[in-house]
């Protein structure tokens, strides 16, 4: 069985922008879907963006002996949780589909089975409580989850530099206001999180690779082996990982046979992830130097929940005067507060659009959400 990660959480501090009276549902809470990996998700957020229901089921148990997630799979695991889950979510929040503003649900970039589902049966139950429903942006949600209120002492406000690490995505992105995204790099060829996930499987970790790799790398000396740091201090804010990965495994293709020894396996997962973490500090500096407008750096994506990688960023958002806007834990990897937020904020902005014939897709880049 899969693990259940369930919370609830209140967050007192309510978002400051004023809401038209006129606009009636847009004062009513909003549930979202999140199914685009290997988490099912749903969460109700109220108008204000308050969260009054989160659920997260974690599919990492029914994937593990595959060694990776596999796409048919976890499409039959969201469909067979996401009823229960959003009855279960409804009856906590103590609302109806009825009360709900809108249905939203993460209708790309992803898995395509997994989206399908997600998006099918929020247009079901959108359909079914006659209420409308949102196709949100996978990447927009991790982009604007900074912006929840209550998360941070002082309300994240646009333009700000977004750094976007997670496993299918590494770029860096200013992030103009709601629908207006450019940009500035990204990677050409692995996504940070397929780097680690791939090192971590090299090391012989369990997945999901990441979070293994870094408890492993706590215990190992990261000056052992000097890793190349691809891109590191070239123009521009693009990203490669896959030579890196490449040096890993010809580092472990040299050692002697038979069992690796732990404090070898440890130094290896610390040494890559400081040239991971170097990498990533280096691309942040040049990404700051393009925004100078940027009025604060922000990490999203299941990575930033790296510590040594937030403290690199962290000293670079420093030294250019800014702080650093990291989202608690458990909004960094995937999640569906982050996709009712999303479409909290689209509504406020005008921009929700009714979603009912978007089709769900596998690659929807961010900057193609642009308004002008
Ligand atoms: O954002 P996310 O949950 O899903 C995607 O949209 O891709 O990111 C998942 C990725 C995986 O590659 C996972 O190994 C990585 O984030 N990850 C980490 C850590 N936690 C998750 N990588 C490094 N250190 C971590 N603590
Ligand atoms: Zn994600």
């Amino acid at each position: 069985m899969p693990d259940f990660i369930e919370e609830k959480t209140a967050v007192t501090q309510i978002g400051s922008d004023a809401i038209s009276a006129s606009e009636g549902p847009i004062l009513a809470p909003v549930l979202a879907i999140e199914t685009s990996c290997d988490e099912t998700a749903v969460a109700i957020l109220d108008a204000q963006g308050r969260v009054l229901v989160e659920r997260v089921l974690s599919q990492f148990a029914d994937h593990a002996p595959f060694g990776g997630v596999v796409p048919e799979i976890a499409a039959r695991a969201h469909l067979r949780h996401l009823p229960a889950m959003t009855r279960a979510a409804l009856s906590a929040a103590g609302l109806r589909a009825e009360d709900l503003g809108a249905i939203a649900a993460t209708s790309g970039p992803g898995l395509i089975g997994g989206l399908l589902v997600g998006a099918g049966f929020g247009k079901g139950l959108a359909l079914a409580a006659g209420r409308p429903f949102l196709a949100i942006n996978h990447l927009e949600g991790h982009a604007l989850t900074a912006r929840l209120p209550g998360l941070v002492a002082e309300p994240v406000r646009f333009p700000y530099l977004l750094l976007l690490l997670s496993g299918g995505h590494c770029q860096c992105v200013a992030v103009e206001g709601v629908g207006r995204y450019r940009r500035l790099g990204g990677t050409i060829d692995d996504a940070v999180g397929e780097a680690f996930d791939k090192v971590a499987k090299l090391l012989g970790l369990p997945i999901p690779g990441g979070p293994a790799l870094e408890r492993l790398a706590l215990t190992g000396d990261a000056n052992r082996y000097a890793f190349p740091r691809p891109l590191h201090g070239r123009a521009g804010c693009d990203f490669s990982f896959s030579g890196l990965k490449t040096a890993v495994a010809q580092v472990i293709a040299q050692l002697p046979e038979g069992p690796i020894a732990a404090f070898t396996v440890a130094d290896i997962a610390a040494s890559f992830q400081r040239a991971v973490a170097d990498v990533l500090a280096d691309r942040a500096a040049h990404a700051l130097g393009a925004m100078p407008e940027a009025t604060v750096l922000v990490v999203a994506g299941g990575v930033a929940a790296n510590q040594t990688i937030r403290q690199s960023i962290a000293r670079v958002a420093a030294r250019h005067g800014l702080a650093l806007v990291a989202p608690p834990l458990r909004y960094c990897g995937d999640n569906a507060v982050m996709i009712a937020w999303a479409a909290i904020e689209r509504r406020r902005a005008g921009l929700a659009e009714d979603g009912m014939n978007h089709r769900p897709l596998p690659r929807w880049p961010l900057e193609s959400l642009s308004i002008s």
